[in-house]
């Protein structure tokens, strides 16, 4: 069954073709990241416009470079939530039309779901049940994946995303949005136990997390520093944030996998490319006996071919969405479509 996803929940248009929700066909990715660096930051209007100019042309683009015709797709999948409203509004238009059009399947997809799903791209041998954080941008969940479309949330962030706090730590840092990937670069070679940064706890939830305190702890040392007229060492500063980061994700992972008794420890999300929190699941996995699936860089950031992987098994669930479909801004992980 051959998939066409969309997804334009944040500032990358994506389209891709699917075959049986693990075959990518084709994937197209247009960044808008340089149109939003100068900002620091994603303008959801310039998102939403800069949606609306690419999504046409680049399902053209799949559909020739999938070597496949308009009529050979089955279903559409799309990306219905969560993300800035007005950009994910685009793409869910765009494949309401193109589904009325081929008089094709329309699929609503969870944008999160979407991220895990890439790991099943990625590994062949992965099935569910297991244990999965997903760290993006936007979300930080600990999410128990019992089956393709069922999900429990076992945690959260209560307030930032690890994203969202290595944008804003780049940020202050004066590094380039999006922030992650500078900083860790930035990080290699650097000294992890320079500065000691927090680490968020939530009383009596053991597997919610908090970062801004970190993003308060991070800035406070930057200014103060700047006042005094003192010089940082930004290597060992990038390489101490990011163990914090990483020690506030990791041992909650594996704490939360033993305690549901999963063998197996996805991670997925833009976060997921990060070299140090990498390394250090691949030790604690090791260490605990887990069996881990990280997805190669290319399918951690946003991307159309996981909306075609998980529309795959959505629709082999049954989920099917009608014309009235809505885009949304944040929706519940474990809700299904509809409810
Ligand atoms: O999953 P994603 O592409 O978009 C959302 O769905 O939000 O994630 C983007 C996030 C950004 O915050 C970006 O800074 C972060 O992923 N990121 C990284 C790295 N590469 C991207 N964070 C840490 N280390 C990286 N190497």
């Amino acid at each position: 069954m051959k998939i066409l996803a969309f997804e334009s929940t944040c500032d990358e248009t994506a389209v891709a073709v699917v075959e049986d929700g693990r075959k990518i066909l084709t994937d197209q990715i247009f960044s808008q990241a340089d149109l939003h660096a100068v900002y620091g930051g994603v303008v959801p209007e310039i998102a939403s416009r800069c949606h609306v100019e690419s999504i046409s042309l680049l399902a053209q683009r799949a559909i020739e470079a999938a070597g496949i015709g308009k009529d050979e797709i089955d279903a559409v999948a799309v990306s219905y939530a969560p993300g800035l409203i007005g950009a994910v509004l685009v793409g869910v238009n765009f494949a309401k039309a193109v589904s009325l059009a081929l008089n094709v399947p329309l699929i609503p997809v969870h944008h999160i779901r979407g991220h895990i799903a890439a790991n099943y791209l990625a590994y062949p041998e992965l099935e569910p049940p297991f244990l999965c954080l997903a760290i993006s941008g936007g979300n930080t969940l600990l999410v128990d994946v019992k089956d393709y479309t069922e999900m429990e949330i076992l945690g959260q962030t209560r307030d930032d995303a690890a994203g969202e706090c290595f944008d804003k730590t780049a940020r202050v840092l004066g590094l380039p949005y999006p922030g992650g990937k500078p900083i860790d670069d930035l990080s290699k070679g650097g000294d992890d136990s320079k500065y000691v940064f927090p680490i968020g706890h939530v009383a009596d939830h053991p597997y919610d997390m908090s970062f801004s305190g970190l993003k308060t702890a991070v800035i406070n040392l930057v200014h103060n520093a700047e006042q005094k007229g003192e010089e940082l060492d930004r290597a060992s500063l990038a390489a101490s944030f990011t163990k914090a980061v990483s020690d506030s994700l990791v041992p909650r992972t594996i704490a939360a996998a033993r305690e549901k008794g999963r063998d197996k420890l996805v991670v997925a999300g833009g976060v997921a490319a990060n070299s140090r929190i990498r390394a250090d699941f691949k030790a604690a996995a090791e260490e605990n006996g887990l069996t881990l699936f990280v997805p190669p860089l290319r399918l951690c950031g946003d991307n159309g071919a996981m909306i075609g992987a998980q529309g795959y098994y959505e629709f082999l669930a049954g989920t099917r969405a009608q014309s009235d479909l809505n885009a949304f801004a944040t929706m519940d992980l474990d809700a299904s479509y509809g409810e």
